[in-house]
């Protein structure tokens, strides 16, 4: 074929034009007066592939076929904006934005905010060498109790308020339970962090729920220290809260741990002046603690002469209300968006420009 076929031939133009003309037609029915005007029995195309026979003979199948391809693009084509018309809801409105906008954002999520500060914490108690450990929801009363040297029947197991499933299994209490699950599968050194939910009959106040998250340390060791407990625990909070954060151990007990402290650090609202958030007394309560108690290592079924630990767990929700200054530990549940999103701002800036 010369160039004065290809010219007469003008298959690129014809294309061009047909498939202009088919997503311009805003109806089924202007859409049918194209398909006529081009694929129809006296349309373009049949004119087109009459001015074959002026080729030679080598080249008629070779452009015969590419114009058979097209017309079947094109029918391919028709077929789809017919489609898309029918559907349209009657909408016949040409297109009258500015196609140059850029499109409108889908919804998108983001990381809850107990998530996010959950994901704080880990990271800093894997820089420690902490690693992760979990266990379940619906445990033992021999875990979650007894194995934690909570007597049958003591007075200290009114202090959690527990969801029982029957005489033997409940709902979790505190995260403490996996201590004496992980130590029955581990020989020390051991050092593990556990963030679990956790379950209590409380009613719901601005300052309880019904369920929470917990995290639970236990590092045990030859020769562990409460020098060790104090280096960890202060360094997490320095980390998680800032280095001017005064720490402080409060003797206290829990029956697991001997001896027990509650751990406080100073108020970083009014810098231990006393206000509001601390009641007035420049501390705030974050954690208990303590040395693991040998009790405990006897149930897991460790020489009690022969290793240390310390144990420590703290309630996520409640460092997440601190750190964000939210007065009301019901919103991180109530899947409320207007809560949840103010905590989305990293994502949202990580996305958009
Ligand atoms: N399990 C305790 C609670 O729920 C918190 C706790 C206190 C955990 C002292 C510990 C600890 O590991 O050593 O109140």
């Amino acid at each position: 074929m010369n160039d004065d076929d290809a010219s007469r031939l003008d298959i690129e133009g014809f294309e061009e034009r047909s498939v202009k003309a088919i997503m311009e037609a805003r109806t089924p029915e202007m859409l049918e007066e194209q398909r006529i005007r081009f694929l129809g029995r006296k349309g373009e195309i049949t004119e087109v592939l009459r001015s074959i026979v002026r080729l030679s003979k080598d080249e008629r199948p070779v452009v015969g076929g590419r114009l058979n391809e097209l017309k079947q693009r094109l029918n391919a084509l028709i077929e789809e904006r017919k489609a898309l018309l029918e559907t349209s809801d009657g909408d016949e409105e040409p297109f009258c934005g500015d196609p140059t906008l850029p499109g409108r954002r889908g919804w998108e999520g983001g990381r809850h905010v107990l998530h996010r500060v959950l994901a704080d914490i880990k990271e800093i108690f894997f820089g420690m060498g902490y690693s992760l450990a979990t266990g379940p929801d619906v445990e033992l009363d021999y875990y979650n109790f007894e194995a934690l040297n909570f007597p049958p029947d003591h007075p200290s197991r009114d202090t959690q308020d527990t969801f029982y499933i029957n005489r033997d299994i409940l709902l979790r209490t505190q995260t403490s339970p996996v201590q004496v699950r992980y130590m029955e599968r581990h020989t020390p050194p051991l050092r593990i962090i556990v963030p679990g939910r956790v379950y209590r009959n409380e009613t719901p106040d601005p300052s309880h729920a019904a369920e929470f998250l917990q995290m639970e340390g236990l590092y045990i060791d030859t020769d562990v220290s409460l020098a060790d407990l104090k280096n960890d625990v202060t360094f997490f909070i320095h980390s998680f809260f800032g280095s001017d954060a005064k720490v402080r151990f409060r003797p206290h007990f829990f029956p697991f741990t001997e001896p027990s402290a509650e751990v406080d650090m100073s108020c970083f609202a009014c810098k231990g002046e006393g206000c509001s958030i601390c009641q007035k007394t420049g501390w705030i309560e974050i954690m208990g603690s303590g040395m693991v108690h040998p009790h405990v290592f006897r149930y897991a079924g460790y020489e009690t002469d022969r290793y240390t630990g310390f144990a420590f767990g703290m309630g996520i929700d409640r460092i997440a209300m601190l750190k964000y200054g939210i007065g009301d530990i019901r919103r991180f549940l109530a899947n409320d968006l207007r809560f949840n999103s103010q905590f989305w701002t990293e994502i949202w800036s990580g996305v958009v420009e």
